[in-house]
Order: structure tokens, then sequence, then C-alpha cells
């Protein structure tokens, strides 16, 4: 039995991490640490919720006390850490909790790991570490880090001290950098959830700008099948990008969006841009793909269609999110 520490597998990619793990194998015990912020959300595990392999802690990665109680009664071997705050815009009106759970937090995971002599951390990062690229070239590991928002500087940073870790102690660590991730659970105020259940409920969609940022976007099962590897087979002090190849614009995304739910283009409303908005992100994988032998299951045109129908098909799922926190924050920024 592998006694895997998961944190942050309430939010978006852990939870599907979670479940996608626990559905087809029985040789890891998860115990996923979660402080149940706005973004986590335990409807997400249902499914995995009675899983014999499966326990669930409330709690903050920052609380060093309550880490190595976990790290010691679960002995656990194995940290994957997606806890932290994620989002851009959050992160623009106010930096600090940013930093605390993505720097603070992670340092206390880091130490506990030593002090444990653990197998292997891995690090959940992503590409906006390396900040943004013009119209063309690609991110590799060896793009230097430029990150230029409060959220992706303190994933920056957490990367840097994940190394320095690595470097100084020798503690097996390994970091991916994925692209921008969709799929189902994914928190309503990221922008493919966002622009569904505003067209569902024919509400105007925010598009920030000229609406011609690029992304390059994956499904979450493929980032979390990258993850899976890496963590198995991943060469400790290494970094791995994870990406589909799928750029595209944000209105071209937005447009599908509206096409499959047969609803009018009227409903765009370009408004005012995100402060400091990065151009494009793009993402070459090869590394994760000729080294350890990954590569995506999941074409985008049936992915984004797969993962639209879920949200219309569990519109309790976010209806019940909309009621609450998200709506008093979508309040004061005039989206809703
Ligand atoms: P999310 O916001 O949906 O979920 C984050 C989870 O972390 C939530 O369940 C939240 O409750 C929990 N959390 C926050 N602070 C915590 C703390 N102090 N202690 C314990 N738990 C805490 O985020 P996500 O989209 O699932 O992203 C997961 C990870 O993947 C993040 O590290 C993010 O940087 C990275 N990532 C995300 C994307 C993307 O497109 N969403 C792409 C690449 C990398
Ligand atoms: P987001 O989902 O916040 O991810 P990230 O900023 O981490 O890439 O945003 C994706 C893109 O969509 C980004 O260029 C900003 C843009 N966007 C909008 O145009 N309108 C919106 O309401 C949101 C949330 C994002």
């Amino acid at each position: 039995m592998k006694n895997i520490l998961v944190t942050g597998g309430a939010g978006f990619i852990g939870s599907n991490f979670i479940n996608n793990i626990l559905e087809k194998r029985d040789d890891y015990f998860i115990v996923n640490l979660d402080k149940l912020t706005y973004a986590g959300n335990l409807d997400n595990l249902r499914q995995s919720e009675n899983n014999k392999n499966y326990t669930f802690i409330k709690g903050d990665i920052a609380n060093s006390e309550l880490v190595n109680f976990i790290f010691e009664k679960y002995k656990i071997k194995y940290v994957v850490n997606f806890a932290a705050e994620s989002h851009v815009d959050r992160s623009i009106s106010g930096s600090q909790i940013f930093y605390t759970t993505n720097v603070i937090g992670t340092n206390v995971l880091l130490e506990t790991a030593m002090k444990f002599k653990i197998e292997k951390f891995l690090q959940i990062s992503t590409d906006e570490v390396y900040g943004s690229l013009g119209a063309e070239g690609l991110f590799t590991e060896s793009t230097p880090l430029s990150p230029n928002s409060p959220y992706s500087s303190s994933k920056a940073a957490a990367d840097m001290m994940a190394m320095a870790f690595y470097h100084t102690y020798g503690l097996p660590v390994v970091i991916t950098r994925c692209s921008n991730n969709y799929g189902p659970y994914q928190f309503p105020e990221k922008l493919i959830p966002l622009m569904v259940i505003n067209s569902l409920s024919n509400k105007k969609l925010p598009v920030y700008g000229d609406g011609l940022n690029v992304r390059d976007w994956i499904y979450v099962i493929d980032h979390n099948e990258a993850a899976e590897l890496v963590l198995e087979k991943g060469k400790i002090g290494e970094v791995y990008n994870v990406g589909a190849s799928n750029e595209m614009s944000n209105i071209e995304i937005i447009k599908l969006i509206l096409r499959h739910l047969g609803k009018s283009e009227d409903l765009i409303q370009y408004v005012k841009d995100r402060l400091g908005h990065d151009r494009r992100y793009a993402i070459d994988s090869t590394k994760i793909q000729s080294e350890l032998g990954w590569k995506p299951k999941y074409s985008f045109e049936q992915a984004i269609e797969k993962t639209i129908d879920w949200y219309v098909k569990d519109k309790v799922w976010w209806e019940k999110i909309i009621s609450g926190e998200y709506l008093k924050y979508y309040a004061n920024q005039y989206k809703m």
C-alpha cells in the first residue's frame, strides 16, 4: 500500500485526481487534507467518500502541528500538493492569502516531508510561472521563471523552494507545470465554467480586453494521469511540463460554448481588461512524452463538449455554489 497525502483534494483538480485514482487502483491509501476554502467542495468527492482507501481531514497545510500529526499517524510516504489559492483575479484583489497558502503552506509540507523521510514529493505547479509569451514560441522546462501576477509569483516561489529542498537536503521532489485545465467540478470563477453557467442563465459573458489572450487547454484527467505518472516514474529533482497543445483564444472558447448551448452571441460583453493580463501561454510537453511516455488521451473537441454537458446536467452542483459565496464575490465585480 502506498500512503499518499493529497492536499487540496476537495478542489477542482485534486478531487478529479482522487476520484480517478480510487476508481482504477487499490494500492493507494489517500489522505485528503483540505482547508475547504470557498473553492473546496466535498460534493466533488461523493463517489470516493466511502472508499476504504480514502480519508478526509479538514485543515490547513500551513498548520505545522496538524501536518506533522498526519504524517505520523498515516505513515505518509508520498505527497501530491494541489492545495493553493488558484485564481488570478482574486490574487489581484488581495495577495496575502496567496503567499500564506502557496508559499508558507508549501514550506510546512516540505519541512515535514523531510522530517519523515518520504519517498516522493510532487509539487503541482503551473505554466503561469513562466510569464507570458508573444505570438511565437512555447514554454519549455528551461524557460526562465518570470511570473507576472501575485498568484503566479507565489507558485514560482513554491517551485523554487521545493527545488532548494531537493538541492540542499536531497528531498525527493518533482514538479509538474501544467497549462489551463477544464473539466467537471471547476469552480465557476474560471473562464469555462463561468461562461457555461452564465450562458445557461442568460447572463452576460464578461470578456476581458479584446478577448484575444490565448491559453493552452488540457482536460483535467489528462493532467492527472501525467501527475500520477510523474509521482511514480518522474526523476527526482526534475520539472515536467504538461500540456495538450491546444491553444485557443478566449473569444473562440466563448463562441464555442455559446454555439454548443444554442445561445446568442449577444450575451458577449467586452469589459475592462485584467490588470497585468498575460497574453499567451503555450506548453512544450516533449520531455514528459519522450522520457515518461505520457500523452494526452482526450481530444479537445470531445472533452469540451463532455465538460459543457456535465455543467448542464449537474446544475445542482453549481447552483449550490452560486447561491452563496460565489454570488457575493461577483456582485462586487458587476459580473452577474
Ligand atoms: P482550486 O482552487 O479548485 O482548489 C484548491 C483547493 O485547495 C481547494 O479545495 C481549497 O479548499 C484547498 N486549499 C486552499 N488553501 C488551502 C490550505 N491553506 N490548506 C489546505 N487546503 C487548501 O484549484 P485547482 O484549479 O484545483 O488547482 C489545484 C492546483 O493545480 C493548484 O496548485 C494550482 O496552482 C495548480 N494548477 C491549476 C491549473 C488550472 O487550470 N486550474 C493549471 C495548472 C496548475
Ligand atoms: P482563468 O480561467 O482565470 O485562468 P488563468 O487566468 O489562470 O489563465 O482565465 C482564463 C482566460 O480567460 C484569461 O485570459 C482571462 C480570461 N477571462 C475572461 O476573459 N473573462 C472572465 O470572466 C474570466 C474569469 C477569465
